[in-house]
């Protein structure tokens, strides 16, 4: 009960600062510019980065026979991954259409596990967020490169509807807090533009590695709405949107975020 009237607070007092300050067509900015100083300094060093033990858990894996089916990841991709090429990676979410469309990074990596034959994990276990986290983090420093034409737009276009969708009991949508409110404070934090480039990353918060489904399902949480699910359209989509959204932008996984 508590938390919804703080919601309506937050909502009223949002709602004033919108009629005071005027919007100006946003360039793409990363989450990284609205945290903490002291934040910044722990994604910036690997040794303090508490995102980095994902990846070090991912490379592991990475390594290992998966199963009994007597293969590694690395037997085909090379020991530290180094055959695979950062600038596909960071086009993810790619559009397949073999594979019912939109396919996230965390799936390429079940693909190639059910391929070898391991037994197939549900979405977002642990082991494949870890592989998934050591996966990005072969493209850190590359630049988002989402595809955005041909079968692309279309789906692009319908996350967009859904990010501009009123949810929840705070009856807000994405939008109102990703694209208008950016730079308020927001119990004790500062709203940044929902970017998608530092994901998988490492949230304080909740002390966990969190991928960008994750992340959203836990925003729709913030909003008092039921969660889409982690294998739904919905999800894929405003997947697929954010990170259209944060096309040009370096990837940082793992980054630390509130
Ligand atoms: C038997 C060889 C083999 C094994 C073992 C294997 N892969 Fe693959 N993987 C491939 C091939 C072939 C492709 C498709 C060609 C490509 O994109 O490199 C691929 C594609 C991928 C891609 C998509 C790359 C891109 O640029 O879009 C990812 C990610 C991936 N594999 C991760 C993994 C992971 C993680 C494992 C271990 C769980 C694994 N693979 C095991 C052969 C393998
Ligand atoms: C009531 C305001 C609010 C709404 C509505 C909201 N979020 Fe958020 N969101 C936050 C806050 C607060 C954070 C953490 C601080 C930040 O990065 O903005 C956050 C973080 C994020 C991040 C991580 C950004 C980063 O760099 O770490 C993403 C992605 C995101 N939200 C997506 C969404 C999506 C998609 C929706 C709609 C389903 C949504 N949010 C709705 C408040 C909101």
């Amino acid at each position: 009960m508590i938390v919804i009237k703080r919601s309506f607070i937050l909502l009223s007092g949002l709602l004033l600062a919108i009629t005071t300050c005027p919007l100006l067509a946003e360039e793409a900015k990363s989450g990284y510019e609205y945290i903490k100083p002291a934040t910044r300094a722990m994604q910036d060093d690997d040794f303090e980065n508490p995102g980095m033990l994902s990846v070090e858990r991912g490379l592991e894996l990475f390594n290992e026979k998966q199963d009994s089916t007597g293969k590694a990841c690395s037997d085909c991709h090379g020991a530290d991954a180094q055959k695979m090429n950062p600038q596909s990676i960071a086009r993810y979410p790619v559009y397949d259409e073999n594979r019912g469309g939109i396919v996230t990074l965390q799936k390429s990596i079940s693909y190639c596990r059910n391929n070898i034959g391991s037994r197939a994990l549900p979405t977002n276990h642990p082991d494949l967020v870890a592989l998934e986290t050591f996966v990005r983090n072969r493209a850190h420093g590359e630049a988002v490169n989402v595809q955005v034409d041909g079968p692309m737009a279309t789906l692009i276009d319908k996350g967009e509807k859904i990010y501009q969708t009123r949810f929840g009991l705070i009856d807000m949508s994405c939008s109102h807090c990703h694209s208008l409110y950016p730079g308020q404070m927001i119990r004790g934090q500062k709203i940044s533009q929902g970017q998608g480039n530092g994901f998988p990353a490492y949230r304080l918060d909740i002390g966990e590695i969190t991928n960008l489904h994750q992340r959203i399902q836990q925003c729709l949480t913030l909003m008092r709405a039921e969660p889409f699910d982690a294998d739904s359209e919905e999800i894929k989509l405003l997947g697929l949107y954010v990170m259209s959204r944060s096309n040009g932008l370096s990837i940082e996984t793992p980054a630390v975020r509130y």
